[in-house]
């Protein structure tokens, strides 16, 4: 089986529609036809310093919505990043195959620090796509669902693995971003060029996985449209209404087309109404078995124990051959 690997950053209390569509419902349709390794990405988390209690209760969050989506313990190694010491120890590696000009070039860095300010960053922030490299490259992973915010970082963990196995010989397999163009980018509802983010500046623009009916729909309905009336996807002139179609269609499975046809002569309104609908449908049952997760810590605790264990196997092996490779002397 090929392997799949992915991670998500506990950095809210809950996820948003875009890490969903754009990536969790990815992972769960994954772990059918892939061996799965996913993580909450709590040492990426720590870029921005955290305050330590927040950290803890939205790393159990995160877990517990990944099982509420989909993930089948049985068949995935879900599990803290942090549980598995290897990736400190391969980001370091890493970090010394890395040009000060490659790294600063990724986007997300300079954007994160310009928002922080220069000099208020952390070298964790800068260093940051280094370990997201290292988490990727640890497990010998095929595939790797994202969104494409992260094609940058995908991008560079392609190079870090080709410039390794051709400075040190055959030690890493080349990884592949597995992203669906029609849910790569799902915009802020109040915001709709701009991608539904943790960090976007009103929480009007993004929908939570985790949050009440009532508010989803209120959401929904307030989202901006453009001028016109017509309910037709066009980026250009209607981004708006182009983004609730592409949700409606992701989450409904209805072509875009189709729902251009069938919505033909009605107003935007009829078309929104149909989405707090649906989104209300598709996150009730994802809450609720959130909720029940949360609800016994002890058990939450064991299942990422069990992925930790699932995953180190993996890593201490690839890590074995890395050290020496570098030429560390063994592990005494
Ligand atoms: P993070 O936590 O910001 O987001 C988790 C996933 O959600 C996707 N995503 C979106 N997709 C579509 N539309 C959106 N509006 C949207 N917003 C977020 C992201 O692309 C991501 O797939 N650096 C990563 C975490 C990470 C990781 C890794 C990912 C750490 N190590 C190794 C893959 C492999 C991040 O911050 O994702």
């Amino acid at each position: 089986r090929p392997r799949v690997l992915s991670g998500i950053q506990p950095t809210a209390d809950s996820f948003h529609m875009g890490n969903y569509l754009g990536a969790v419902r990815q992972y769960v349709a994954l772990q059918e036809t892939h061996e799965a390794f996913y993580f909450i990405a709590d040492l990426h988390a720590l870029t921005v310093t955290p305050k330590p209690d927040e950290l803890r209760r939205r790393t159990r969050i995160a877990a517990a919505q990944l099982f509420g989506a989909g993930l089948d313990p049985e068949r995935a190694a879900v599990f803290a990043q942090s549980h598995v010491r290897e990736h400190s120890e391969l980001a370091w590696y890493l970090i010394c195959q890395t040009g000060m000009g490659e790294a600063g070039r990724m986007t997300q860095f300079k954007d994160k620090s310009a928002r922080y300010g220069e000099n208020a960053a952390s070298v964790g922030l800068f260093t940051y796509p280094i370990l997201q490299a290292a988490d990727i490259l640890i497990y010998q992973a095929d595939q790797v669902p994202v969104g494409v915010d992260q094609k940058q970082h995908l991008e560079l963990s392609r190079d870090l693995a080709q410039r390794f196995n051709s400075r040190y010989g055959q030690t890493f397999k080349v990884p592949n971003p597995y992203i669906l163009k029609e849910v790569e980018k799902i915009g802020d509802l109040q915001d709709p060029t701009a991608k539904m983010s943790k960090s976007s500046s009103s929480p009007q623009g993004i929908l939570d996985v985790l949050e009440e009916p009532a508010a989803l729909r209120k959401k929904v309905m307030r989202a901006v449209t453009d001028t016109g009336s017509e309910i037709v996807a066009d980026e250009e002139n209607k981004p708006g209404v182009t983004n609730l179609l592409r949700i409606h269609s992701a989450i409904s499975g209805v072509a875009i087309a189709e729902l251009e046809a069938r919505f033909a002569g009605q107003g935007y309104g009829a078309l929104k109404k149909e989405i707090a609908e649906i989104v209300v449908e598709a996150f009730g049952p994802i809450r609720e078995r959130t909720e029940k997760l949360l609800a016994d810590e002890p058990e939450l605790d064991r299942l990422l124990a069990a992925g930790a264990a699932r995953a180190r196997a993996v890593a201490r092996e690839t890590m074995e051959q890395v050290r020496d490779r570098l030429g560390l002397l063994p592990t005494p």
